[in-house]
């Protein structure tokens, strides 16, 4: 009942050129992939490019950050309608947005706002660090950034995100979580805080996706699992082998 979803999140990876030799690879393969969701999230500069070669490809092009102000004095800062102009999809409070650039639960929630305001769909990044992970503290902290950051959205609203789950410790080290501890967060802590704040009718509607060291070797373990919907795929997103059999593997 929730259709699969596999999006790569290039992150500071793959210049104009780069992208459209990335994206020409992929497109036969992943065009052809039409029982999932698939999405490429390139650098801000590389979406226009991107979308001219996906037109008609089916596939969803999204972008990794925005601001919350449609417009001023906000040097450096993109507004959500020059988005919604370009792109589908934009990823929200990724870890590392939130580590090296100050991004909060509050702010992540006033980008979903807005987010959703222009019709984007975000995809909402939530996750314990190591230390959080070591002290016990994951189901805590995961159900805070639910709690927090989705605070004051409608059912209709929260109907609307992609969820992913990235456990810090797991993004770009090779160290996956296992399937399982996955899934038990995904369906015992995410898609619980769901319930509570959405109904249990639009919880079960979310698609709530993995990241962090999402490879071809391990795709179907996780894409087996009760509550895991799809994959925010990070370094095996930069080349079409990869991206594409973890795509196959949803399909
Ligand atoms: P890796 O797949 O490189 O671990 O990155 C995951 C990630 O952060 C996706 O947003």
């Amino acid at each position: 009942m929730r259709k699969p979803f596999v999006a790569g999140n290039w992150k500071l990876n793959k210049n104009a050129a780069e992208a459209v030799a990335l994206v020409n690879g992929l497109l036969p393969g992943l065009s052809a992939l039409e029982s999932i969701d698939r999405v490429v999230c390139p650098p801000f500069t590389d979406l226009w490019a991107v979308k001219e070669l996906l037109a008609g490809s089916g596939i969803g092009l999204g972008a990794q950050n925005m601001y919350w102000e449609t417009s001023g004095a906000y040097t450096g800062e993109i507004a959500p309608g020059m988005l919604a102009e370009v792109c589908q999809y934009v990823i929200l409070g990724h870890s590392e947005r939130r580590q090296f650039f100050g991004e909060t639960d509050e702010t992540v929630n006033r980008k979903i706002k807005a987010a959703l305001a222009v019709g984007l769909t975000p995809i909402v990044c939530i996750g314990e660090s190591l230390e959080e992970n070591q002290a016990g503290q994951t189901s805590e902290v995961v159900n805070r950034q639910v709690v927090q950051g989705l605070a004051g959205l409608t059912p209709e609203e929260g109907a609307k995100l992609v969820i992913a789950y990235e456990p810090i410790w797991a993004i770009g080290t090779g160290l996956a979580a296992t399937p399982e501890d996955a899934n038990a967060i995904h369906r015992d802590v995410v898609r619980a805080a769901l319930g509570r704040m959405l109904g249990e009718e639009t919880a079960a509607s979310i698609r709530i996706l993995y990241g962090g060291s999402v490879k071809p070797d391990n795709a179907v373990s996780f894409f087996s699992q009760s509550d895991i919907d799809g994959a925010l795929v990070g370094g095996a997103s930069l080349k079409v082998d990869s991206f594409l059999a973890i795509a196959q593997a949803a399909a």
